[in-house]
């Protein structure tokens, strides 16, 4: 590291001295290099103002002219050009070459498979030209791109088609105006040869949509579900958000060489091929639903993040957390809303408070960032969706939407910040979110620490609410935060309580907001079963002392699936963490025959969602296990998590086996009634594998499987359980798709999670696969990421061999692809929460990797942190 990066602060933001108002870009793509015209359109901002600085890395200069003349008033640094002397209004025009070829990055211009295509979010578009690359910076853009007709038919930009035309030499051009103002992170250009799917939509009011879907050469056959997908988003942001589409085309292209899901381009969607592709013969049902979350989020984002986008990077969760909360609530509303909710409980509960818990805590408006790149987060998008949700919460669909309707009103068309955004919502309705603001500014998961008591004379129910939230790695004094607390109470035989105070019925949502407080309820005649922190009303961990059969009541008589879910999980979480203080102790594992008895009620159950109770029966990830200890202990949770599987399956062999053959669909659809059925069917499964049939099973699973969920989920079971045919339907398998990388990713991710003996050493022969490529990040992920992260026996290993396994793999990343690296490294960071050998064999790796003297940025913030704290 020849010089250390620089932080930056949020409290720093300055406006620019200039701006640019539209930019022409001209683009001759060649092998050897690409040529890019830019020619801007700049103003004066601040008066006096006469020089500035323009972002650009690994560009190769030109010329630089003011006004059609050379200009001679220029420096170039490693960052960027430094221009002097300027007039207050001028035309600038600049000529870089870049090689698109050389980019193993992902980021700027590249190739994928063939195919030049861009990522600017968040600081990519300095890779093209150099240019004031920051997102308030809003200009027209005009596109012209002329490269070899054979080889790249398709030429496209943001934007309208406005001409085209032929060369005598082979090549052909096309031009592209975008009429919306954008900044620079929205740019993007493809040129390629792909397979087209075109279909149309009619807005509300009644203008057509040309909606075209772009994929690689022979997959024609794998867009329907996608284009499916953009149509309802289309439909259901007019629907709820009252918000219609406004060019006359939207495109989205797939690739495979992607370092994220997919991106919101204006008018031009990349998307990860993952989120584009399915059939029934290489999608899972997991795969569909995925697809049809990622096209509304990146649509979603056409008004909230494109028509607003954000002041600064530091605003980031301004668009992506209010973009997932759309795009949640877009899948529950065409979904299960009970199921939608779990999963992305799942993650905040899980992953998300690891993060807060990690060197790289910060509030979901980061303060301090080195590299842009690492703050696309859980806590920037989960928890930023969750706070957005917490809003919702308070205020109701109807004053939300109205805060919608105003944020639009004030600052369509600008780059505005996250204090924009709540002030909206305070002005449109009558709430005051003066405290409630701290969750954009305060990091850490807080502890709500519940106590009841009730007095059976005065038939009044106390409730005693602590909030207390543990200093993190970024900030130490934390306060009390505006919590809404939904709670419901219930009576012996399942009747619900209302909730009174002087005789008069309140709102189930509590507002916390003091570091201890009570709420007293009156007209209580018995003491109630209390449900509470209802559809998980906030991103909190949640402290009371229930008993064994109040959880089990909950699970039957909690009015809402979600809290039963809930209660089945805590009952769960209960016994798993007694039982992991026993194995620790040497004592033996015990799993009491009333909590099997909840769980064969649920799966009894007629009346609910089959779906559900798929979900009540899946055990909490060893990571989520992790999160509630603070040593964690990887053996003894792995042995008291699988003993409790393994529990279960002989217990309740009966009623799932029962289950796993009515369950059985002749015939494939994928309606969410029968997503549902397979789903609970592969649960069952994957406890029935555990059993003496279990081989037999899992054969027989995987020759009749009709369709992917099916045969991936005998893949996962014959994995989980160790079976001895494991092999063997894993080799069928690769023999039968080793020529398709992203039906590959579902078998190295099994490999990746394998609870074998031995399973680096099978990690590493796979690295020699023919389907797998440290240069795809599909690929990477599914095998190194899932083994650091999924696999934690292994990945912790007591002789530090996955430690050292994963930062050989970071040392070669480090210089190929930074982000990946970047994200991969997040399961070293965490070496604080491991016993002390472990700590100071992944703390050696850390080290060693601090070392290398072209440490990226992405790498350098994080490693340092983790190694200051
Ligand atoms: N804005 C994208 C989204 O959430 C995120 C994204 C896609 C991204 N590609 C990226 C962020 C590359 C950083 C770098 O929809
Ligand atoms: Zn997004």
């Amino acid at each position: 590291m020849t010089q250390q990066p620089q932080a930056k602060y949020r409290k720093d933001y300055k406006a620019p001295d200039f701006t640019i108002t539209h930019i022409d870009l001209d683009f001759d793509l060649q092998a050897s290099m690409s040529r890019v015209i830019a020619k801007s359109r700049v103003t004066q901002q601040v008066t006096g103002a006469d020089s500035m600085f323009l972002d650009g890395d690994a560009l190769s200069l030109q010329r630089v002219e003011v006004n059609g003349q050379p200009w001679p008033h220029y420096e170039e640094t490693s960052e960027g050009l430094h221009l002097s002397q300027l007039p207050s209004e001028f035309d600038l025009e600049i000529e870089t070459h870049i090689d698109a070829a050389a980019n193993t990055l992902l980021e700027g211009l590249y190739l994928s498979d063939g195919a030049y295509c861009t990522q600017c979010e968040a600081e990519g578009f300095r890779r093209i030209t150099y240019y004031l690359d920051r997102p308030d910076v809003l200009a027209k853009f005009t596109t012209k791109i002329t490269a070899d007709k054979a080889a790249f038919p398709f030429l496209l930009s943001n934007g309208n088609n406005v001409g085209a035309g032929e060369l005598s030499d082979g090549r052909h051009w096309v031009q592209w105006d975008d009429p919306y103002a954008k900044p620079s992170y929205l740019f993007a250009l493809v040129a390629g040869d792909f397979d087209l799917l075109s279909d149309k939509f009619k807005t509300r009011s009644g203008r057509d949509v040309a909606l075209e879907i772009f994929v690689d050469k022979g997959n024609l056959n794998r867009a329907e579900h996608a284009m499916t997908s953009l149509k309802n988003s289309m439909k259901w942001d007019e629907d709820r958000f009252d918000l219609e589409y406004d060019l006359d085309i939207y495109m989205i292209v797939a690739v495979d060489f992607f370092n994220m899901g997919a991106m919101e381009n204006k008018g031009l969607n990349v998307f990860n091929s993952k989120y584009v592709l399915a059939n029934s013969d290489t999608a899972t049902d997991t795969d569909y639903l995925g697809i049809e979350a990622v096209i509304g989020h990146e649509y979603f984002h056409n008004w909230t993040g494109n028509r607003v986008t954000c002041r600064d990077w530091f605003q980031l969760s301004l668009k992506e957390g209010l973009t997932v909360f759309r795009d949640q609530e877009f899948s529950s509303d065409l979904g299960s809303r009970a199921v939608n909710r779990i999963n992305n409980v799942r993650i905040v509960r899980g992953p998300q408070f690891a993060e807060d818990r990690s060197p790289m805590a910060h509030p979901i408006r980061p303060e301090k960032v080195i590299e842009m790149n690492n703050f696309y987060t859980l806590t920037v998008y989960e928890k930023g969706s969750e706070v957005i949700r917490m809003m919702h919460t308070l205020l109701g669909e109807e004053n939300f939407q109205r805060g919608m309707k105003l944020y639009f009103e004030r600052h369509d068309g600008t780059a505005a910040t996250c204090e924009d955004f709540v002030k909206a919502m305070e002005d449109a309705s009558d709430a005051d979110l003066a405290q409630f603001r701290l969750w954009y500014s305060q990091s850490g998961t807080p502890e709500l620490t519940v106590t009841s008591d009730f007095d059976d004379k005065a038939n009044t129910l106390s409730l005693t609410v602590k909030q207390y939230t543990p200093s993190t790695a970024d900030q130490k004094e934390k306060l009390p935060l505006l919590i809404p607390f939904d709670i419901e109470l219930y009576a012996a035989n399942g009747d619900v309580i209302e909730l009174q105070r002087n005789g008069v019925a309140v709102d189930n949502v509590l507002r916390v907001t003091e570091a201890e407080q009570t709420f007293v309820f009156d007209n209580v005649e018995e003491n109630p079963v209390i449900s509470m922190l209802r559809e998980f009303s906030a991103p909190v961990t949640l402290n009371y002392e229930y008993s064994d059969e109040d959880l089990a009541f909950l699970m039957v008589h909690a009015r809402n699936e979600f809290a039963r879910w809930d209660a089945g999980q805590m009952l769960l979480a209960k016994h798993i963490k007694a039982n992991v203080a026993r194995v620790q102790a040497g004592e033996t594992i015990i799993f009491p025959e009333e909590v099997v008895d909840a769980f064969r009620g649920v799966l009894l159950s007629e009346e609910l969602d089959v779906a559900l109770i798929a979900e009540v029966m899946t055990l909490p990830s060893e990571n989520e296990i992790g999160g509630w200890f603070d040593v964690v202990d990887v053996d003894a949770i792995h042995q008291v998590r699988d003993a409790i599987k393994l529990s279960l399956s002989t217990a309740l062999a009966d009623e799932l086996s029962a289950l796993y053959h009515s369950l059985n669909q002749r015939t494939y659809t994928i309606t969410h009634e029968s997503i549902g059925k397979r789903s609970l069917r592969n649960v069952c499964l994957g406890y029935l594998a555990l059993g003496e049939q279990g081989n037999a099973l899992v054969s027989a699973h995987f020759e009749t499987a009709n369709n992917m969920t099916d045969t991936a989920a005998a893949l996962a079971a014959a994995t989980h359980a160790e079976l001895t045919n494991r092999d063997a339907v894993m080799a069928a398998f690769s023999d039968k798709w080793q020529h398709d990388g992203l039906v590959m990713d579902k078998w190295f991710l099994l490999q990746g999670c394998n609870p074998s003996v031995g399973a680096l050493d099978n990690v590493k022969a796979q690295m020699s696969h023919p389907a797998f490529s440290l240069k795809n990040p599909n690929r990477t992920r599914s095998l190194i990421g899932v083994f650091c992260n999924n696999n934690p026996v292994h990945f912790h290993e007591k002789d530090g061999a996955g430690y050292k396994f994963l930062s050989d793999i970071l040392i070669q990343l480090n210089e190929s692809n930074p982000q990946v690296a970047s994200r991969l490294i997040d399961p070293l960071l965490k070496f604080k929460r491991f016993d002390s050998d472990r700590q100071s064999l992944m703390r050696a790796q850390l080290e060693r990797l601090a070392l290398l003297d072209n440490l990226a940025k992405d790498l350098y913030e994080k490693i340092n942190k983790a190694l200051e704290v």
